[in-house]
């Protein structure tokens, strides 16, 4: 049995879990503890990196001991901690990576300084039990990658965004039109009342050789039509919404079926080859729907992690520290490792 200590606080998570591993059986997520920032943030119109840091400080003890009491493991009974160690806000990264140090020099546990985007990759395994290899989708705020996961520790990135990540492409989109903050849960919501075909906006990078992602045009051609027909009615915004989210869903689909190309014809003894979503922007329904018709046309297994653990959260930090135990990934002494923003 393997019970590890997850700790999450890379962005406006302030997030806490333990996750237990065992023999052959399925893993278990005692408990997993998530506090969002986004009332904190919600007047500044996006995560303030100072607030962020303050409000992590404040949380982060409450959360370590929520997410132990919720698990009913005793800190003694934990076999190691692992926190995530970048990229990310580096106050965040620095309050979490600290908290982990003390917490396992205390306790005398070993620590294992975990990469953010390891934690999603391997989500699919905690939850689905996936077999390598497989593609990973990630389309969150700060990030919009097609990942090829090939083991632990085993990642090439086969596409990134050239500019914005896809998250904040919806977030951007939204301040122009007057929605809330975040942007993407409001922008969906207001397009399942407008008119997708009222706006031809582009489809970034649709058919390029390069096989990266860009949406910086395509929120220039939502401002522009904004500005063209202001003051806006809720039912232009509803067509703006809407048109920006085919739009999107149309340039993804195109991404990604180049990559499930690749994918089968470098992997051509996989018997069913799967695709993962991770990542705030795959609570979209449009966008699930369209990932999972391309995936049937594929013949690719389409993975959508439940939204909590395909979103920000420790389980998947956890997760991945017992993957990194299990394939002997953890001889890097964590206690000398120093956040990193960009990793
Ligand atoms: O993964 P996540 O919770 O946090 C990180 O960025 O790491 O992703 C948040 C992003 C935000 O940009 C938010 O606007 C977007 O995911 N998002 C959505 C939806 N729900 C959240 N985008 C489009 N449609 C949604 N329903
Ligand atoms: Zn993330």
């Amino acid at each position: 049995m393997i019970r590890v200590l997850g700790i999450e606080t890379s962005c406006d998570e302030t997030a806490a879990s333990v996750v237990a591993l065992d023999g052959a059986s399925a893993p278990d997520i005692l408990s997993n503890v998530v506090l969002s920032q986004i009332a904190e943030h919600a007047a500044f119109g996006g995560v303030v990196p100072e607030i962020a840091a303050r409000a992590h400080v404040e949380a982060l003890d409450g959360i370590v001991a929520a997410a132990l009491a919720d698990s009913g493991v005793k800190l003694d009974e934990i076999d190691a901690i692992a926190a995530t160690a970048g990229p990310g806000l580096v106050g965040g990264l620095i309050v979490g990576l600290m908290t982990a140090k003390a917490i396992a020099a205390a306790a005398d546990k070993p620590l294992l300084a975990i990469n953010h985007l390891e934690g999603h990759a391997l989500t699919a395994r905690l939850t689905d039990g996936l077999a390598f290899p497989y593609l990973l989708l990630l389309v969150s705020g700060g990030h919009t990658q097609i990942v090829r996961v090939a083991g632990v520790g085993d990642y090439q990135r086969w596409a990134t965004t050239i500019d914005d990540a896809l998250g904040e492409a919806f977030d951007k989109t939204a301040k122009m039109l007057g929605l809330p903050y975040p942007g993407g849960p409001n922008v969906e919501k207001a397009a399942a009342k407008g008119d997708p075909t009222r706006f031809a906006f582009p489809r970034p990078m649709k058919g390029a050789a390069q096989p990266d992602f860009s949406f910086s045009g395509l929120k220039t051609a939502v401002r522009q039509a904004a500005q063209a027909i202001a003051p806006l009615t809720d039912q232009d915004v509803a067509d703006i919404c809407a048109s920006f989210q085919t739009a999107v869903a149309d340039a993804l689909a195109d991404r990604v079926s180049r990559a499930l190309g690749r994918f089968r014809t470098e992997f051509p003894d996989q018997h069913e080859p799967a695709l993962v979503v991770a990542g705030g922007v795959a609570a979209n329904r449009v966008i699930k729907a369209t990932l999972e018709r391309l995936c049937t046309t594929a013949g690719f297994r389409f993975v959508a992690p439940p939204l909590k653990l395909c979103t920000d959260n420790a389980a998947m930090i956890a997760w991945a520290g017992i993957e990194r135990l299990r394939a002997g990934l953890d001889e890097e002494n964590a206690f000398d490792f120093v956040p990193r923003s960009r990793w």
